[in-house]
């Protein structure tokens, strides 16, 4: 059976490599496997992207709209079409980054019943980073910050997605502290119980 995995965290906590590295690890062991992210770098993720980097405004509920747009479109033409053909997913942030970082200044109900019918994950991975180090991480390796990347608003996120680990099934805390195998490693083993 082809497994859905979300990656989730603060900016700069490390995803995108967590999301690499567990790819290679699947094709080390044989399987098939697609890395994406959100937001995609199709239209409407043009758009989200657009509005992070302050290039465009419009309002709040207008981004949220479009995550979740971004987000029907990519489990419409890449996620779902990858998993019916036996090939695990795994995406670098998903529909609880909405939720996440939505609700520091929107409704959560809200938020969640936009997200209401798009496919849960089989399993979630939260890579836990304080946000005074994401922020520096981020100020070190960028010379602009991105609307959300501040932190203050961060630390609200975090505290989110604390909250909804305990909400959601099968949505686990990894230490993103720690060096990157030793995150990998304790992310491999959380895939391979959920294998098994
Ligand atoms: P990010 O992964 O930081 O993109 P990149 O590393 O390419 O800059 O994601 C962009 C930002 O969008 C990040 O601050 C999290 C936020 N976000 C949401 O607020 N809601 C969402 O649904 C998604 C997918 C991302």
């Amino acid at each position: 059976m082809s497994l859905f995995v979300a990656i989730e965290g603060l900016d700069g906590s490390g995803q995108s490599t967590q999301t690499r590295l567990l790819r290679k690890w699947f094709l080390s062991m044989g399987e098939k496997c697609l890395a994406t992210k959100e937001p995609t770098s199709g239209l409407i993720g043009g758009l989200i992207r657009a509005q992070l980097t302050g290039e465009w405004k419009s309002n709040p509920e207008a981004l949220q709209l479009l995550f979740a747009a971004d987000r029907a479109v990519h489990l419409d033409k890449d996620v779902l079409p990858a998993l019916d053909s036996g090939i695990h997913v795994i995406t670098d942030r998903y529909l609880f980054s909405s939720i996440a970082y939505g609700m520091v200044n929107l409704d959560e109900k809200w938020l969640k019943q936009i997200n209401s019918q798009f496919r849960i994950p089989d399993i979630t991975i939260y890579l836990k980073v304080s946000p005074e180090e994401c922020f520096g991480r981020l100020k070190r390796g960028r010379s602009r910050l991105e609307l959300f990347e501040r932190e203050d608003y961060l630390k609200r996120v975090h505290e989110n997605f604390m909250m909804l680990s305990r909400e959601y099934k099968n949505f686990f805390i990894v230490d993103g502290e720690k060096s990157i195998n030793e995150v990998h490693e304790n992310i491999i083993n959380l895939v391979k119980k959920l294998m098994e």
